[in-house]
């Protein structure tokens, strides 16, 4: 997700507000800006690419001294990674700059009111139409005008404001994305966390939805969008910058894995309108007549795959067929221009992936990519991209961008339903179940503790054996991946009605099943499954639904969610086997964000 940092007050240079940004360089991001005041004016410079480039590029201002300043690194979600969408944004006079972080789900019709007003606009971003609106907004206090035009924005956003005018002002709001407010002795600082901030002070405001902050040097006053005046609590937090980097997680991986909320919410926003799905990106083509998809991935992408085709399949008449895209390219596949191909990868650069949309666009075929990068090698091959949302993912393992495919697989799939007529009110409530995983991923969130314990009784384990039936395969399957991965551990994911055809030989009291049994339509085939490899002496480790207390007669250990739709309890059970698999490889004494042989993005054959 992108970043913001701001300094006003007397004694900072450019260098200090690069410097500050660089703090920022974790969370990920495709290109960096600076805007500052100094001798009334705003000076705006920003480049596609890493900081130090943005830094050569004011190399002969790095010691000019600046009234304010804000900074941002962007990781882009509308328009491509370039100097021109990079932030801060500027209004038509120039004398008003912007950085922004989030999502402005109404930023096109706002944009046409602009131009309609005569606004010239540079770039393609939803941020600029912020730049603008303080613009028309403005007669004099720029305070007001920000107040005023946050109250025509929809979706999220952290914003940073500053105006040529008002050289000792920086004006900051929150609705949605996160921004902290640093006290100092005559000075104040706006960033999206605390890390940029330390080295300056260690007091804080930690701004809340709807809070709109006025900086004037070191006095700082917070105000609700209604234009309440409001008392914020002052936190003193006494943290280093590395251990602040990581949200003050031991792990990238687990701070990570805690982002699901946030994650199915950035997935979600903009994509339900009225009670249904409608994925923007997907307003070109006409998904009615789409009668077969052809799904290629890798890894915890082909997972996610995986539920795509029960889902779609379960509720449509839609033909869906997933392949490993390392197979699938080296296949002679049916594929067709009456085929949609559907390219899952949240890097967009997974070599085999790419080959297969290759492959499939050779053979007519139109392409959809899902992926959590703009600008990336996918989103420039396929037809249409939807992208995930989740922010930067610095972990090698996938954990939050597991969640945000499933939410926007599982929104697809919906809109599918919806489009081919065959919604129902099982669809609506599943759409509603949805609308609150966010909540409910809160709540598993919360076992943390509790998974760590289980774990500490099975961390000298050398085999795990992960089934599940149905949807619940899918999620033996992801956790089977991620603890192989992380904690080096042979984990095997098997369909449970599949154990009797061979793989049940290997259980015995030193290779522990990990049973995903939730309380779904087939609960009772999963359960005659785990009574089975209990009579084979296996050490059980069950997770189910609140309230199926059999299951602790069942299994050695049982670790339960909430009740969802059967379709969506990969989703609300993705918690438990990233949290299981990150507290093995913690308590083996391994690096969960650097496993060994592995790479973030697969770019190699
Ligand atoms: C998942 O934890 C692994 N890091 C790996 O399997 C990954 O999912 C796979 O390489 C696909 O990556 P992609 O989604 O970027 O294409």
């Amino acid at each position: 997700m992108c970043g913001i940092v701001g300094v006003v007050g007397d004694d900072f240079k450019v260098s200090d507000v690069v410097e500050s940004l660089k703090r920022l360089e974790y969370r990920g991001y495709d290109s960096a800006g600076i805007a500052y005041v100094k001798d009334g004016k705003i000076k705006v410079f920003k480049s596609v690419g890493r900081i130090d480039v943005l830094k050569e590029n004011l190399r002969d201002r790095l010691e000019d001294e600046i009234s304010a300043g804000i900074a941002h690194t962007r990781w882009a979600t509308h328009g491509a990674p370039n100097d021109t969408n990079a932030h801060p944004h500027t209004d038509c006079t120039g004398k008003i700059a912007v950085v922004h972080n989030g999502i402005i789900e109404n930023f096109r019709e706002l944009k046409a009111l602009l131009e309609g007003l005569g606004h010239k606009f540079r770039s393609d971003t939803d941020t600029e139409v912020i730049a603008h609106i303080i613009e028309e907004e403005y007669t004099g206090d720029v305070f007001e005008a920000v107040m005023k035009a946050i109250r025509k924005l929809d979706g999220a956003y952290a914003i940073g404001v500053v105006h040529s005018d008002h050289p000792d002002v920086i004006v900051a709001a929150r609705k949605g994305s996160p921004l902290v407010v640093g006290i100092g002795d005559g000075f104040s600082l706006i960033a999206s966390d605390i890390t940029p901030m330390l080295r300056y002070t260690k007091n804080f405001i930690f701004l809340e939805d709807g809070d709109v902050a006025l900086l004037e040097d070191g006095n700082v006053r917070i105000f609700r969008i209604d234009g309440k005046a409001i008392d914020r609590e002052v936190r003193r937090i006494d943290l280093s910058e590395s251990v602040a980097e990581k949200g003050g997680y031991k792990h990238f991986m687990l701070k990570e894995i805690m982002e699901g909320p946030q994650t199915l919410v950035s997935a979600m926003t903009g994509r339900i309108k009225e009670g249904f799905v409608r994925i923007p990106e997907l307003d070109e083509i006409d998904l009615s007549n789409i009668s077969r998809i052809n799904v290629v991935a890798c890894g915890t992408s082909y997972h996610a795959a995986m539920f795509f085709k029960y889902f779609v399949e379960q509720h449509t008449d839609v033909d869906v067929s997933v392949e490993v895209a390392s197979e699938f390219r080296y296949r002679r596949p049916h594929v067709d221009d009456k085929t949609l191909t559907l390219a899952i990868s949240q890097s967009g650069e997974t070599a085999d992936t790419l080959e297969s949309v290759r492959l499939a666009k050779r053979l007519g075929s139109n392409i959809v990519a899902i992926t959590n990068v703009v600008g990336s090698t996918i989103t420039r091959e396929a037809d249409i991209s939807i992208m995930m949302n989740s922010g930067p993912e610095i972990g090698v393992a996938a954990t939050k961008t597991y969640v945000a495919q499933l939410t926007v697989l599982a929104l697809l799939g919906l809109q599918l339903i919806k489009d081919r007529g065959f919604w129902s009110g099982r669809h609506k409530r599943i759409l509603d179940n949805l609308i609150r995983m966010p909540e409910l991923f809160e709540n598993v969130l919360s076992f943390s503790n509790d998974i760590r314990s289980v774990a500490k009784k099975y961390v000298n384990f050398g085999h795990f054996m992960y089934i599940g039936r149905g949807y619940g395969y899918i999620t033996a399957m992801e956790g089977a991946l991620k603890l192989k991965e992380i904690s080096y551990i042979h984990a095997e994911a098997y369909p449970a009605g599949e154990l009797k055809h061979g793989p049940i030989a290997l259980l015995d009291e030193n290779f522990p099943v990990f049973a995903i049994s939730p309380s779904d339509s087939l609960y009772l085939k999963t359960k005659s499954n785990m009574i089975e490899c209990k009579a084979r002496n296996a050490r059980i480790i069950s997770v189910g639904t609140f309230g199926n207390d059999e299951l602790s007669d069942l299994s050695d250990d049982v670790l339960s969610v909430p009740r969802v739709a059967d379709e969506l309890y990969p989703l609300v059970m993705a918690p438990i086997i990233q949290l299981f698999a990150y507290h093995m490889a913690d308590l083996k004494g391994y690096d969960p964000d650097k496993p060994r042989n592995l790479a973030k993005s697969v770019t190699v054959e």
